[in-house]
């Protein structure tokens, strides 16, 4: 079977139809698809997306005190009033085992909206992309939504689309026919990989994948503001085998089985 593998750098280059019926990959390694990772492989009950901060508010209310946390960013910074921020080793068991985390963020969460029309939507970031990836095997449309920046693409995103790319046909041996867009994040992802060899650097550690991170667009926003850290917890390649799933109907992010 020759499937679809299409890669979008920004939400807006994938028209909301054209997504239904496809097997839709929300992308935003730095870092809200990271954190929430994180949150439920942490034992969140579900993460609720919401794109206004009023709206986190609003949702939050309904659940008794013990049983929620507010979590998000602006400017990738906490927001005031919030119980957490946007920084993924901040969603530790201690403080989201059985709740439900509320969550806003700049580009994720609404990235993740831009999707629901779709059959269905995973969540990946390096720190689960074997899993994703056995996910997806044998699908025949996937889509590789990339959250990006403030509007702007995003190179730890595009870089995790062309890995992904890269082992649905190599390891995966899928014949897929690519998007244009997926053949730049394959070949960017390639050369990347050519150049940690040259380097001696092992790319399966996570240091020589954040010092990469760490030039991309999010990466150099969370530098600017101090978290910097939050790279390398991004860049831990296949540290979790969770795939969460966003069920538009529920409004809940969950782990599939
Ligand atoms: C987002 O979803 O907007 C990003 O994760 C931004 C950030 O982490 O600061």
């Amino acid at each position: 079977m020759l499937s679809r593998l299409h890669v979008y750098a920004l939400p807006k280059f994938a028209d909301p139809e054209s997504l239904a019926g496809g097997t839709v990959v929300v992308i935003d390694v730095l870092r809200a698809a990271t954190t929430i990772i994180y949150a439920l492989q942490a034992g969140a009950k579900a993460v609720i997306p919401c794109r206004e901060i009023d709206e986190a508010h609003r949702i939050a209310a309904r659940f008794s005190p013990n049983k929620k946390i507010l979590g998000g960013e602006r400017g990738g910074l906490p927001i005031e009033g919030f119980d957490l921020g946007n920084s993924p080793e901040q969603y530790t068991p201690d403080r989201v085992r059985g709740k439900t985390v509320v969550f806003t963020t700049t580009n994720g969460t609404q990235a993740l909206l831009h999707a629901r029309k779709a059959h269905k939507i995973l969540l990946g970031a390096f720190v689960n992309a074997s899993a994703v990836v056995q996910k997806l095997l044998g699908q025949e449309t996937i889509h590789l939504l990339c959250a990006g920046t403030d509007g702007q693409s995003s190179e730890d995103d595009i870089l995790l689309a062309g890995m992904l790319a890269e082992k649905l046909q190599r390891q995966g041996g899928m014949q897929c026919k690519l998007n244009d867009q997926a053949i730049a994040a394959r070949e960017l992802w390639r050369h990347t990989l050519e150049i940690a060899r040259a380097s001696a650097a092992q790319l399966p550690k996570p240091e020589p994948l954040a010092k990469i991170l760490r030039h991309s667009l999010g990466g150099q926003n969370l530098v600017a503001v101090g978290l910097e850290k939050d790279i390398l917890a991004a860049a831990q390649i296949d540290r979790f085998a969770i795939v969460p799933q966003f069920n538009p109907e529920t409004s809940r992010i969950q782990v599939i089985k």
